[in-house]
């Protein structure tokens, strides 16, 4: 292994599914102060995991989906085949619902009710929950690869002393694998590249305060917190070469939902004439929808902006707006850093 590989193999995990079938899941939500690791026993606590952002990100919800499915049919397996075949269905749709935004999570459930749905009909419950089992272990391991092939392309982009300027937390915590924007930071600085990350805090859950600094502080990244409203006097301060974040969905034309706020982000490196880049899976595009007009935009509660950790900030009674993403124009967009090579415009992903 060389000394690249061997830095990259220490990066943190989301989750793990252990050889006897047990789903585990880094708690995000106690970060940075507390690394804690829950099993995850069942479909109701994996539907409120994902809800409740203790697991996040588009590919690792995507797996927490398909391994959550996995878990809720362990206790099942005397069923008759079609009762089984019922309940597999049942706990896909729910689980599918727990969040409405990242396609990877819908995408990876259906690639189980797929094969669930074309089974056999003459075959067990226990032969079918092997099979369901095996899809979901791949769709795991084809993400480590994806990242890192993502990593290999985007990092490409960097250039030795660059500023690079990231928002929320597409890292190795949001993937089962490296990460999606912070995997080419992650392979530049382990390959020598010294280059400057700038994580902007992401109110109001502070994925980039609480994960991606986490995240790259602990890699040893010369990394630097902003909060949301500095990043684009960083950019007239010429201090960002680039800015890469990630993608909950990347509608046909190139339209990017992602966490709120990427949208003005973009807006301010076009008018700075910085680079935008989206870092994804091509599981993140979905060329069902033909342009961001398609996309659900989760909203979240009110309590997410009235507390900050249990310490309430405005009045209990203020109306509150809480996207939890937005949707950049395709037309802001410098390229798509994908485990295929760089995309450039013009997008039109079904081609
Ligand atoms: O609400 P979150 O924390 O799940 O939002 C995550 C993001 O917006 C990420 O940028 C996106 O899912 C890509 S993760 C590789």
């Amino acid at each position: 292994m060389s000394k690249s590989e061997e830095r990259l193999s220490t990066i943190p995990k989301a989750l793990y599914f252990d050889e006897d079938d047990r789903f585990f899941i880094l708690d995000q939500t106690k970060l940075p102060t507390q690394e804690i690791i829950e099993e995850q026993k069942s479909l109701e606590q994996v539907y409120e995991s994902i809800y409740k952002l203790k697991v996040r990100g588009a590919p690792a919800i995507g797996i927490a989906g398909a391994y959550g499915l996995v878990i809720s049919l362990k206790n099942s397996l005397d069923l008759e085949i079609e009762p089984f075949l019922k309940l597999v269905n049942k706990n896909a749709r729910y689980l599918s619902s727990s969040r409405p935004t990242a396609v990877n999570l819908s995408w990876a459930i259906k690639r189980l009710f797929d094969i669930a749905n074309s089974f056999p009909k003459n075959s067990t419950a226990k032969e079918l929950y092997a099979k369901l089992r095996d899809e979901a272990i791949v769709i795991h391991q084809s993400d480590i690869q994806t990242c890192r092939q993502i990593g290999e392309h985007g990092a490409e982009l960097i250039k030795e002393g660059d500023g690079v300027l990231t928002l929320c937390n597409a890292g190795a915590l949001a993937t089962g694998g490296i990460g999606t924007a912070l995997a080419p930071m992650y392979v530049a600085w382990s390959r020598g590249l010294r280059f400057k990350a700038y994580s902007s805090e992401t109110r109001p859950l502070l994925q980039g305060a609480r994960i991606t600094c986490w995240e790259l502080n602990k890699f040893g990244v010369d990394t630097t917190m902003i909060a949301d409203s500095v990043s684009s006097y960083l950019m007239k301060l010429g201090r960002v070469d680039m800015i890469v974040v990630g993608a909950d969905r990347v509608a046909n034309n190139g339209d990017t939902a992602n966490k709120i706020g990427t949208s003005s982000l973009a807006i301010n490196a076009k008018f700075y004439g910085v680079p935008f880049y989206i870092a994804c899976p091509y599981s993140t595009i979905d060329t069902n929808s033909k342009s961001g007009a398609d996309i659900v935009v989760e909203e979240r509660g009110k309590e997410e902006l009235i507390y900050i950790k249990g310490q309430q900030i405005a009045p209990k009674d203020i109306k509150v707006f809480n996207p939890a993403f937005d949707v950049t124009d395709n037309s802001l967009i410098s390229g798509f850093i994908t485990e295929k090579g760089i995309i450039r415009p013009p997008y039109n992903f079904s081609k």
